[in-house]
């Protein structure tokens, strides 16, 4: 009755509520009872006072509850705000996580490429370390010890075709000045004169044999005056003897040699001595020396080397069957030709076996007696012997190294044509001394069919 009474007078909703409004005002009965009595005892008031006290005691109470209410509602608010503030949080949280692994997954993914290129170039890095170590080793002998290193890949079927080749003659000194070229030059011109047809090589960028070609056709250096450069790239273009050969006569052609040259030959050394390229550089013009073309097209080929140790020098004696050393008979110029031996052999051993130091060639001398038994002045003549016993000693052979009976002799009419053209072809009396060298050459490297 009275929980029904509070109720309505109250206006308290839930019997928590209520249950929790009894016991207020229990206790507030409790606490005030003595009170009560000595009040109701005094004034002598009767029960209506004590239910007005009572009544205006419980409406207090009521607005007590109502702002434990308010405050109740607003914690539950607070609360309310902190939930979803901390369901933001996780929520960001969580979104933050998810970025964190994205990120981690694109480093990953990015450092992977970097990781991989920074063990790629520290491995490039070491080998280049390796091919510099062994470019300074090789750098650290002579010129011979320089490019006799072991071979490297050949062209194929290198030594049958060098065994079978038509003679590749290969006029060779360090010695500058000896008569290489003129020798070269005019010795094609005799052996094209008795009918065989003859390649001529040059292989000295400066170029002198060209010179005496172009001289002799009467033409102007073309575009590309340097037609040997197309023999030494990296591949031998298919019909590269079309545009590489020029022909003086029917029977004379020859491959030009230029200042380029010299920087082919220079990149093409760097790039050996690296490593850098997948064939072995000393060998590139026996691809088109020793090709069918070459073989079938002519009877001899001769190579006029330059008088220095180069790219050029090392394919010429890895492209040819025989070795002619000219030289001046005096006695250095002997010693020079022992020197020369002495490369030639270490070089040869390595490279091209086959190869055969087929004669010295006395140039700018005379002969006492042409004609007759072979005599050269008496200087000349102990010079001829030095320089033959020397390369016998190099070559541990007994053989006749030294050519009797032939040499070119010093004369204004070959010097003279020099400006001009070939001397075989301008002036005909030089033509018995080419000759009778050309005979002389022809015993030592005799044709092949
Ligand atoms: N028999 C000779 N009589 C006179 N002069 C000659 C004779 N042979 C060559 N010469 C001249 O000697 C010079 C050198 O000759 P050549 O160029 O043939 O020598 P080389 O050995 O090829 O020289 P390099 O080492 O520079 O290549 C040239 O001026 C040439 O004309
Ligand atoms: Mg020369």
């Amino acid at each position: 009755m009275f929980a029904v009474a509070l109720e309505v007078s109250c206006g308290l909703s839930t019997t928590a509520e209520i249950t929790r409004c009894v016991e207020i005002v229990r206790d507030s009965l409790n606490t005030a009872k003595p009170f009560i009595e000595a009040l109701l005892g005094a004034a002598g008031l009767g029960t209506f006072a004590v239910v007005s006290i009572l009544l205006w005691m419980v409406k207090r109470l009521k607005r007590d509850v109502e702002g434990q209410q308010e405050q109740c509602k607003t914690l539950q608010s607070e609360l309310i705000d902190a939930r979803s503030g901390r369901d933001d949080a996780l929520s960001r949280m969580r979104t933050a996580e998810k970025l964190v692994e994205i990120i981690s997954e694109r480093l990953r993914s990015a450092t992977e490429p970097l990781d991989k290129a920074l063990r790629e170039a520290q491995a490039r890095i070491e080998s280049l370390v390796k091919q510099l170590r062994a470019a300074l080793d090789a750098g650290s002998g002579d010129s011979a010890a320089f490019w006799s290193r072991g071979p490297g890949p050949m062209p194929d079927n290198y030594q049958v075709r060098i065994r079978d080749s038509k003679p590749i003659l290969l006029f060779a000194n360090q010695k500058g000045g000896v008569g290489k070229t003129t020798l070269s030059a005019n010795i094609a011109a005799a052996f094209a004169d008795r009918g065989e047809r003859v390649l001529v090589v040059d292989l000295d960028y400066q170029g002198s044999l060209t010179s005496l070609m172009l001289a002799q056709s009467k033409v102007q250096l073309g575009a590309f005056p340097s037609a040997v450069d197309q023999l030494m790239g990296d591949e031998l273009a298919a019909g590269w003897s079309k545009l590489a050969i020029e022909k003086l006569s029917d029977r004379l052609h020859y491959i030009s040699c230029w200042y380029s040259f010299e920087k082919l030959e220079r990149n093409l050394e760097y790039r050996w001595v690296l490593n850098d390229t997948r064939d072995d550089i000393r060998f590139r013009l026996s691809r088109a020396l020793l090709s069918q073309d070459v073989q079938d097209n002519y009877d001899r080929v001769i190579i006029d080397a330059p008088p220095r140790m180069t790219t050029g020098f090392l394919n010429g004696v890895c492209s040819a069957t025989h070795l002619f050393v000219p030289t001046v008979v005096d006695s250095v110029s002997a010693v020079a030709v022992g020197t020369f031996a002495r490369q030639f052999r270490e070089i040869r051993s390595v490279l091209n076996p086959q190869i055969e130091f087929a004669g010295i060639i006395g140039t700018m001398t005379t002969l006492l007696n042409g004609g007759g038994p072979f005599t050269l002045p008496r200087n000349a003549e102990a010079a001829a012997v030095r320089a033959e016993a020397v390369v016998r000693k190099v070559l541990n052979s007994n053989a006749d190294y030294f050519v009797r009976g032939a040499v070119m002799a010093r004369t204004t009419k070959v010097s003279y044509s020099a400006e001009d053209g070939i001397a075989y072809l301008q002036a005909s009396e030089t033509r018995p001394m080419f000759n009778a060298l050309a005979d002389q050459i022809a015993t030592r490297a005799p044709l092949r069919n």
